[in-house]
Parts: structure tokens; C-alpha cells; sequence
């Protein structure tokens, strides 16, 4: 079997030449960031709206937990978005708003790359040539796929069929071992799995690590929605998500539209679903003492949900009022976005090169005529 390290490939005059490129980032350095023996983590965030709460605790919490640890790659997918066709100004406008975003909560240019996928070519090449160890059955089983062929019956693309075959791309260029995203990825994550050992096996390599799914609490969390029906997501109905740059009124008014049921009948009743879900919220943005004060009312059957929701609505627009203040000033910096995207093209490209440069060597796309 082969073995391949990851040894720097780049020369010392392109070395000097990104250096003296860190007027930016002055506390940075190649080797502060580079070549290190650190486990490498990546995670994404696709760029169709803005960041909501489930992005917040299932993804970015974690990333900003990894970044001191770990050499950390968090990119935002243009390429993924494109599967659902959006209108491209309006495009632009979202990789621009999951940028400040990322920022605002915490992402530190200095410490990870981050970046917008497109920007990256290698990553696209490397989907090419992923996708000859990725079965068609396989990706058809995918239940994500199978969700979204019943959501956009119009628009049955083959961008669609092979998302999981980009996605193990994202990961594998880098190739890193976590994953920092929230539950429902955990099955794409199992296909970049197979991709890499299928990889692995077929030119008897020892290339690709396997990546795995990771929360630094050791689960894998899945943030309800606020209607009752399941996670809280970009695109769900009206009203599920509560999105970071959300305003005190609307988030009042939408966790009190919330649904909840005519109220416990006998004491210590197990919670449907949609009270469970409003615990859930309360376990990530409320004080234990609250938690279990309305804890306490539910068992007792004293609870009134009104009251919680008035409390759970207050608890969030504390949570979330710092991180707006963030983004409404980083949008007014346009520039500093810009450049902050440059430099981590520029650091997660270093990167894509030297595997996509290993691959081609193990399939057989260099040295053609000697
Ligand atoms: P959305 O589903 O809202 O369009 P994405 O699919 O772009 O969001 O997800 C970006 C990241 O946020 C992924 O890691 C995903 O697992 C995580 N995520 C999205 N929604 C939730 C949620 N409700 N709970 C936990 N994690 C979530
Ligand atoms: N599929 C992920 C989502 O919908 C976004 C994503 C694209 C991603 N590529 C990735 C997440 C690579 C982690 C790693 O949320």
C-alpha cells in the first residue's frame, strides 16, 4: 500500500509570496496555520438564505469551539445552492450574508480558512473524479435526494442526484476527519465515508482518511422548527426558523404564533412534540433555573404556555441581539469581507492543490509520456 503524507508542496519564493500578502492578518504566518499535524475539520453551510438558530447550535457553535484546536476549513456552498436554481444576484447576496454570518458569530480569518466554494476550482475537479467511485443506485437511496425530487418535482437535476459526490469533495480535498454539522447530515457523511474507502481500495491507497460527523458535545443535535412538523430550516414554512439577524418584534411574534396543545391533564404527562420542541429551544438559550421552573409547571400541571413562550421569545432576542449588532456592522464593510474570502481562497486552495495533486498522481493523470 501507498502511503501518502501531507508534505508541503509549495516552493519557498511562493511561500515568501503569500507572506508578504498578510498586511491583513498581520498576526499570521504559514507556519502558524500550514503543514501543521493537527487534525483538519470542515464544515459548510449552504449559501439559500440566512444563518437560523439550527445552524447556529447544529454548525457554527462547534466551528467556533474547533477553531483554536484543530487547522479548520468553513466554506459556503454556492455550488451546492445551484441545485435549486436561484437567481443569481440573489445568489451573490446570499454567500455575501452567510459570510457576515460566519464572521459575526465568531469565525476568525486568522485561525481557519474560510472561504466560498466556488472559489476553489480543485474542488469541482475533484467531484469529476469522485464521481467514477460513486454508484448510481446509491445515490438514489440517498434520503435527501429522495426529499428533494418530491419538493422540486420540476427540477429533477443531476446536480441533485450527485450532491452527496460534491459534498465528500468538500471534505475529502482537505482531507479532513470532522465534521462539525448537525444531524441530518449524518448520511452524507456515511457516503463521503464509502467514497473515500471505495477510493482507497480501488488504486490501493492508504489516501483518504474517513470523516465522521462531529459535535464537541459527543451528540449530534437537530434544532425543531417552530411549527411543530421538524428541524428548523432555511426553507421550511413561514415561521419555523428564527434567523440570527431577526428583529426583537418578529422573534416575539413568532415564537408566540408557535403551536402548542390544550395542556397537561395529569401530572408528570409525557411532552407532544411540539411542547418537547419548546424545551428544546429553551435548553439552548435559557438558564437552567427557567428550564426547570416551566419544567416544574408542566409536571404539576400549573404550566401556561403563554408564559413560557413570552419567556423562550425573551431568552432568544438575548441570545441573538449581540450577534445582529455583529452583522448589521460588518455589512456596512463590504471590503473587509472581500478580503477576508480572498485570503481564505488563497489558504484553502494551498490545500486543495497538494491532494488534488496526489490524486492525479494515483490515477494515473500525470506523467503521461515518459
Ligand atoms: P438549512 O437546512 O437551513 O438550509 P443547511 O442545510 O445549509 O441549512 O445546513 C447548514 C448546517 O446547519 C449543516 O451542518 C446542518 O446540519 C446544520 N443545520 C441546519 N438546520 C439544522 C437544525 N435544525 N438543527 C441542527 N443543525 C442544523
Ligand atoms: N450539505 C450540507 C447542508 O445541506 C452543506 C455542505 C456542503 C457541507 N458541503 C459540505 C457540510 C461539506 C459539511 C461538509 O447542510
Amino acid at each position: 500500500m501507498l502511503c501518502y503524507l501531507s508534505a508541503p508542496l509549495l516552493s519557498a519564493s511562493e511561500s515568501l509570496n503569500r507572506l508578504q500578502k498578510t498586511e491583513l492578518f498581520p498576526n499570521h504566518t504559514e507556519s502558524a496555520y500550514f503543514c501543521t499535524m493537527k487534525e483538519r475539520v470542515l464544515s459548510g453551510v449552504r449559501s439559500t438564505g440566512n444563518l437560523h438558530l439550527g445552524n447556529y447550535f447544529g454548525a457554527l457553535k462547534n466551528f467556533i469551539q474547533m477553531q483554536d484546536q484543530y487547522e479548520c476549513y468553513f466554506f459556503i456552498a454556492n455550488l451546492h445552492a445551484l441545485t435549486t436554481h436561484p437567481e443569481p444576484e440573489m445568489l451573490k447576496r446570499s454567500v455575501k450574508a452567510v459570510l457576515t454570518e460566519y464572521i459575526a458569530c465568531g469565525l476568525d480569518p486568522e485561525k481557519s480558512a474560510i472561504y466560498v466554494q466556488s472559489d476553489v476550482p480543485e474542488i469541482s475537479e475533484l467531484y469529476t473524479l469522485l464521481n467514477m467511485v460513486a454508484y448510481k443506485g446509491e445515490l438514489e437511496k440517498c434520503t435527501s435526494f429522495k426529499e428533494k425530487i418530491k419538493k422540486h418535482a420540476e427540477n429533477i437535476n443531476a446536480g441533485l442526484l450527485t450532491y452527496p459526490v460534491l459534498m465528500a469533495a468538500d471534505i475529502l480535498i482537505h482531507r479532513a476527519h470532522k465534521v462539525p454539522v448537525g444531524k441530518d447530515q449524518e448520511q452524507h457523511l456515511e457516503m463521503a465515508r464509502n467514497f473515500a474507502v471505495r477510493f482507497n481500495h480501488k488504486y490501493g491507497v492508504d489516501f483518504f482518511p474517513e470523516p465522521f460527523a462531529f459535535d464537541m458535545s459527543g451528540q449530534l443535535i437537530k434544532v425543531p422548527g417552530l411549527d411543530g412538523s421538524g428541524k428548523m430550516g432555511k426553507s421550511e414554512s413561514e415561521g419555523n426558523a428564527i434567523f440570527l439577524r431577526e428583529d426583537a418584534d418578529a422573534i416575539r411574534k413568532k415564537v408566540m404564533r408557535a403551536k402548542t396543545d390544550s395542556g397537561p391533564t395529569q401530572p408528570n404527562q409525557e411532552k407532544p412534540v411540539e411542547i418537547s420542541n419548546l424545551f428544546t429551544l429553551m435548553q439552548l438559550v435559557s438558564a437552567p433555573e427557567t428550564i426547570a421552573f416551566f419544567d416544574d409547571a408542566y409536571n404539576n400541571c400549573s404550566i401556561r404556555y403563554g408564559d413560557l413562550k413570552k419567556q423562550l421569545a425573551e431568552d432568544i432576542i438575548a441570545f441573538t441581539t449581540p450577534l445582529k449588532e455583529k452583522i448589521l456592522e460588518l455589512e456596512n464593510n463590504p471590503k473587509q469581507l472581500q478580503e477576508i474570502a480572498e485570503y481564505g481562497a488563497e489558504k484553502a486552495r494551498k490545500s486543495a492543490r497538494q491532494t488534488l495533486g496526489a490524486v492525479h498522481d494515483i490515477m494515473g493523470l500525470t506523467s503521461i509520456w515518459k
